[in-house]
């Protein structure tokens, strides 16, 4: 794969353990974007992945070392508990993830108080259990392939430890720019882009956040690093192989007899606050209050799975939606037609057989680093599907010639686009999805993995 030996290195790994029958660990591939992308490129390989134990069976494994499994080495680590659950709570997910996503409701949030400075020592231990892990792993000279903000501050880490790797962080989310990112306070962004920039290079799925990312860096630590961009893509062949499987096949069936000849408004996401559900309802809600042909002809299929459950905000987010979706069916339905079609289930043969029907896809995101399933929409559509996609998606830089634009708060707008989407006429349909898949299918997985290993140099 590379002349250097490559060790990556991400919060959630590409294993899962379970405890099954008399204690036996067993192994499954872990969930995420991540594993899907890399996973089939490194298995195989000498590639260690170093990741957090997450599951009391990850832990039993992380006392074995480095465990082989599915053509994986992994090595789990067990993590304080204490240390984890801030970490990854309060730091990445309620103040790092809301800072880069732009999501804070700045009345009330963020409290840097002295919990969250317990927490970001909490952060800085995870941050150095990894660095040593590395440390003690990573053959001579090897490249270092760091993964997102749960470990961003690993390139001073490894600096100080290992002068001999090359680091490169990759950051799957968004980056804000200078004047957003002053949410933190002085100290906490000065550690964290000290961290990050001493990484050989810091690559991103955009120009946008690269940009952004190099103009923090610019304005509170006086330099400039080396920053590279990126877009992930999908793999065709593995995404093809979910779409042309039986169990695939079977949900399609199963939804086509639901919608029963209606046409499918679809979006499958995380239900996360970035990923704006609240307005996409809303948006279909005046769909049928203002084009009232479209009652009774459209099903909005929500294919959206729990995310997070441990932050009282997402707690919070999934009753809304919950009670928006119910709403709406209480209100628009017929005894013919139930409008929304909501399916919490994580079922991915499913997700796949709804980007295969659906007629309109929704990707509308408030901010979001690239979105995968814009790609992988297009990939798999059997209708020349029309993609609707928000412009704060990291993959409008690359789709936004070929899908239609939808601003994330514009409800009105985001309306009469699923009304055009739906409208258009089988030749203009036709020239959209040809667009779409042209870009979707340009690069894969290889290729961004191929760019990580040239910025490690
Ligand atoms: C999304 C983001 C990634 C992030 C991941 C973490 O997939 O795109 O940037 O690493 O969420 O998710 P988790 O469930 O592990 O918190």
């Amino acid at each position: 794969m590379a002349d250097r030996p490559v060790v990556i290195v991400s919060n959630r790994g590409p294993l899962s353990f379970k405890i099954g029958h008399y204690g036996v660990l067993v192994a499954t591939r872990g969930a995420g974007g991540l594993v899907s992308g890399i996973g089939p490129l490194v298995v195989g390989t000498p590639t260690t992945w170093i990741a957090a134990a997450l599951s009391p069976g990850d832990r039993d494994a992380a006392e074995g070392g480095v465990v082989e499994a599915e053509g994986f080495r992994v090595h789990m680590l067990a993590l304080d508990p204490d240390d984890f659950g801030a970490a990854y709570d309060v730091v990445c997910n309620a103040t790092l993830w809301f800072a880069y996503h732009g999501l804070f409701d700045l009345s009330r949030r963020p409290v840097f108080d002295r919990a969250w400075a317990g927490a970001w020592d909490a952060y800085r231990r995870v941050n150095t259990a990894f660095a040593d892990a590395v440390a003690a792993d990573a053959p001579d000279g090897a490249a270092v392939l760091v993964q997102d903000y749960h470990v961003a501050l690993l390139g001073s880490l490894l600096a100080e430890r290992r002068p001999d790797l090359r680091t490169v962080l990759f950051s799957h989310t968004p980056f804000p720019g200078p004047e957003e990112l002053r949410v933190l306070p002085l100290d906490v962004r000065t550690e964290l882009l000290g961290g990050m920039a001493a990484h050989h290079a810091c690559g991103f799925h955009t120009h946008r956040w690269a940009g952004a990312f190099a103009a923090c860096c610019h304005a509170d630590l006086g330099v400039v690093p080396a920053t590279f961009v990126s877009p992930l893509g999908p793999e065709p062949a593995d995404i093809g192989a979910v779409a042309g499987s039986a169990a695939c096949a079977r949900e399609l069936a199963d939804l086509d007899r639901q919608l029963d000849g209606r046409k499918l408004v679809a979006r499958v996401d995380r239900i996360e606050l970035s990923k704006n559900l609240l307005r996409g309802f809303a948006a279909y809600d005046d769909l049928l209050t203002h084009h009232p042909e479209w009652r009774e002809r459209v099903v909005f299929g929500a294919f959206v799975y729990p995310s997070r459950e441990g932050l009282e905000e997402y707690h919070g987010y999934r009753r809304q939606v919950e009670g928006v979706v119910a709403d709406l069916n209480r209100r628009w339905s017929t005894p013919a037609w139930e409008p929304v079609l909501f399916d919490a289930s994580d079922h991915f043969a499913r997700s796949v057989a709804a980007l295969r029907r659906s007629d309109v896809l929704l990707v509308n995101p408030i901010r979001d680093g690239l979105n995968l399933v814009a790609k992988e929409g297009p990939l798999v559509n059997d209708r020349h599907g029309v993609l609707l996609l928000s412009p704060e998606a990291g993959a409008w830089e690359e789709l936004g010639d070929a899908a239609i634009g939808v601003h994330p708060y514009d409800v009105v707008g985001t309306a009469e686009a699923m009304h055009r989407a739906l409208s258009m006429g089988a030749g203009e349909r036709a020239a959209h999805a040809e667009a779409l898949r042209a870009v979707a299918t340009a690069r894969t997985p290889a290729d961004w993995l191929a760019d990580q290993l040239a910025a490690a140099g």
